[in-house]
């Protein structure tokens, strides 16, 4: 078994920086020790990483992808296969993707499809989570093999898109009620699909079809009340762990907080596109090209949403970091789900409510949100915690994921805080997509090596892993409930 040696790096984690050295040997992480602890071992080494002047942290854990998912009308442009290369350039060395289930479908062929869809294709290690779609009696059952057979430990639900992955509150409680009973968690799209529905509609008969009407016909309060309606619902539910999805509003993040106040166990993440970019840039470009940025929750407005004005007068993404630095915002994932602008978000041409929702990141968020340390709004610390470990923890991959310590994964990223990464369709991207959400940004620091159990898969700018090194997990309860 291959032995390598990171040394002379700084060791990130949750609760600290330290100078330390880190001994793998085969697929996870022997030991950790001070700065010279394996000179020893050293010359039996077969790989010795010098991380001088840099980072050490886990291999990202992003949990929202969609990878090949079908929706609008097509499918999500990166294939299991580019998609999990671009996240290993990216610092992410495991994704949990979102199997998929619709009215009147057999929940267990939809996860077997995405079995087909990842099985001998990823570049790493890769879990489900199952969306449900169409809650009835045999789903209901289904919920409780999965969770019990499969590793398959969470759930989601949306209460936006009726018609296509909508549940009604019954529908929900009922879910919800089966989840409690089986220790799994409820992953909840909140927005309140019915009315947003009649927005589109009368913005539509207004012919308002600009990308930006995307946003207008979403307003934040109809986040904040599908927010606080799943936790009421999880409350009469018996208390199931409920995790908000791709949080966008101030307004939405104050009802999480406000039950977390009374200790429930209710958790939310955000994503980088509602941390860093705004309707006003955007969605909101002229023309057709914000459709770039067509996603659900949508990106918002910076500081004249007419309908949230923001907790202390700043907007929704002041309130985001501040949420993530006080931990009412848990994890950040990307919700990554790219379409292409050619033929797939043009799909949408002279009517937003067609435009393919998703925006691809799974490669910069382990960059985006370290440009938050760079900015003063997180810790490397915190940086770590809700990019690698938490997740991990949230969606029962602990501490074989998420962590550098004995008997974890060795999945590892030296990280250099010296080195600039330009984000961009000619500069750094890898996704299977013709555009970039993030074109041009530039962040101050740079993915320099990249270890999935043990493998090399990034190192000098290029790509040394393959595709089928990546797989299956089967993920546990969750281990980060009150
Ligand atoms: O716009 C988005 N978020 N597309 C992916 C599906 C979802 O709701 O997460
Ligand atoms: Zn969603
Ligand atoms: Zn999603």
């Amino acid at each position: 078994m291959a032995r390598t040696l990171i040394k002379n790096g700084k060791v990130i984690s949750p609760t600290g920086v330290a100078d330390q050295d880190v001994l793998i040997d085969g697929e996870v992480i022997a030991a950790v020790g001070a700065p010279g602890w394996f000179a020893t071992a050293e010359a039996g080494c077969d790989k010795v990483i010098d991380a001088t002047g840099k980072y050490v942290i886990p291999g990202g854990v992003d949990v929202h992808t969609h990878m090949e998912l079908p929706f609008g009308g097509t499918y999500a442009s990166d294939t299991f296969e580019t998609g999990t290369v671009a996240a290993a350039w990216g610092g992410v060395t495991t994704i949990v993707d979102f199997a998929v289930q619709r009215a009147g479908e057999d929940v267990h062929e939809g996860l077997a499809e995405w079995h087909r869809k990842a099985d001998g294709n990823c570049a790493i290690d890769y879990g489900f989570h199952q969306i449900i779609g169409g809650v009835d009696e045999q789903s209901l059952k289904a919920m409780s093999y999965l969770v019990e057979h499969e590793g398959v430990t969470s759930f989601k639900l949306f209460m936006a898109y009726p018609g296509v992955f909508y549940s009604d509150d019954g529908q929900i409680l009922r879910a919800m009620q089966t989840a409690a009973e089986c220790g799994a968690v409820i992953m909840m799209h909140a927005e309140n699909g019915i009315a947003i529905d009649v927005l589109v509609a009368q913005a539509l008969a207004r012919g308002e079809t600009d990308p930006k009407y995307h946003s207008y016909t979403r307003p934040s309060p109809l986040e904040a009340e599908a927010t606080h309606r799943a936790i009421v619902l999880s409350h009469v539910a018996g208390n199931v762990p409920l995790y908000i999805v791709h949080m966008s509003a101030g307004d939405a993040l104050e009802e999480v907080a406000a039950a977390r106040h009374h200790g429930r166990n209710v958790f939310a993440e955000t994503c980088p596109q509602y941390l860093w970019l705004t309707l006003e840039e955007t969605l909101g470009k002229p023309g057709f090209e914000g459709a770039k940025w067509v996603c659900s929750t949508p990106v918002r407005s910076r500081d004249h949403d007419p309908h949230w004005k923001g907790l202390h007068g700043h907007g929704h993404q002041a309130d985001l970091w501040r949420g993530l630095r006080m931990n009412e915002l848990a994890v950040v994932s990307t919700d990554h789900c790219p379409f292409c602008f050619k033929d797939q978000k043009e799909l949408g041409l002279g009517d937003f409510s067609k435009i393919p929702n998703g925006i691809g990141g799974v490669e910069h968020r382990m960059e985006l949100i370290y440009q938050g340390v760079v900015a003063g709004e997180l810790s490397l610390e915190r940086w770590v915690e809700t990019c690698c470990t938490t997740p991990a923890r949230m969606f029962g991959l602990y501490p074989r994921k998420g962590i550098i310590q004995p008997g974890s994964d060795a999945d590892v990223v030296v990280w250099d805080p010296n080195t600039p990464t330009k984000i961009g369709i000619n500069d750094k991207h890898h996704m299977n997509m013709d555009h970039s959400a993030y074109e041009g940004f530039v962040v101050d620091g740079k993915v320099d090596t990249v270890l999935s159990r043990g493998t090399v898969v990034i190192e000098h700018d290029t790509f040394l892993g393959r595709p089928g090194h990546g797989r299956y997990l089967k993920r546990g309860l969750s281990q980060y409930l009150v």
